[in-house]
């Protein structure tokens, strides 16, 4: 069965001293905390990547980029390539976020050229998706989030979409308190679900975490979990609490 999965997006967040406050208290909480199954992921700026990796040594907790790349190497100034990622270890980056389409100008090519590096280099992309208010006021948000995920993904062989998690984050959701409602996570998750069958089969489809973020705190987290096709969470706000946070990732 697909994964559990509780991401935590810092953004750009904490200096170094708080970074090592936050990774100690995370990992104090889940030294008295069963997680079951569920997988933890943290992904902190650049800087700190080395700091939690070394702090988990694998086992507590996997780590994760906020950002990577679409190049392989060379003279591209403060870029950071996947084989970089590759070679402190890392096992997960995040890609395609909101933030970084509205600011940085990130289009659904530049998504999977920065896909196509993370896979070639082994490590799982966590492709974020999802429409803004006024798509969602539209009802265009389908429409939206079936262009992202086609033309950001959907150039990949099944193997390697096997190695892909998506995060469902409705731009409207992302840190204004306002969550989508369960069953607004429900819908989306199985019409994403429902793409991935069509296009690379129902056992791939079953077997892909997706994720949803926007506003996920620990008092709403156990019944957005509680729906069949909510695999987890991508977490910012509250992943900056290692208490908020390791509630979250018990919330199944
Ligand atoms: P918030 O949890 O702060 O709404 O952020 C969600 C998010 O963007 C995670 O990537």
């Amino acid at each position: 069965m697909r994964k559990h999965i509780v991401a935590g997006n810092w953004k750009m967040n904490k200096n170094f001293e708080e970074a090592d406050e936050l990774v100690s208290n995370i990992m104090d909480k889940l030294e008295e905390t069963d997680l079951k199954d569920t997988l933890l992921i943290v992904c902190p700026p650049f800087p700190y990547l080395e700091l939690c990796t070394d702090y988990s040594n694998d086992s507590y907790f996997m780590v994760g980029a906020q950002n990577v790349s679409d190049k392989e190497s060379g003279a591209y100034t403060g870029e950071v390539s996947a084989s970089m990622l590759k070679s402190i270890e890392l096992d997960y980056c995040i890609v395609g976020h909101s933030e970084r389409r509205a600011y940085y100008g990130e289009t659904d090519a530049l998504v999977a050229a920065k896909v196509n590096q993370l896979l070639a280099n082994e490590i799982k992309p966590i492709v974020c998706c999802g429409e803004v208010l006024e798509e969602r006021e539209a009802n265009k948000q389908f429409d939206v989030v079936k262009k992202q995920i086609t033309d950001g993904l959907f150039h990949l062989t099944a193997e390697q979409f096997s190695e892909v998690v998506i995060a469902y984050e409705p731009v409207w959701a992302i840190g204004t308190g306002k969550t989508a409602t369960p069953d607004q996570a429900q819908e989306m998750h199985a019409f994403i679900r429902s793409l991935i069958a069509e296009k690379y089969g129902k056992e791939v489809a079953e077997e892909t975490s997706i994720l949803y973020g926007g506003s996920c705190k620990p008092g709403n987290a156990k019944e957005l979990f509680a729906n069949p096709d909510v695999d987890g969470g991508l977490i910012g706000g509250a992943s900056l609490k290692a208490d908020d946070f390791v509630a979250i990732a018990t919330s199944f």
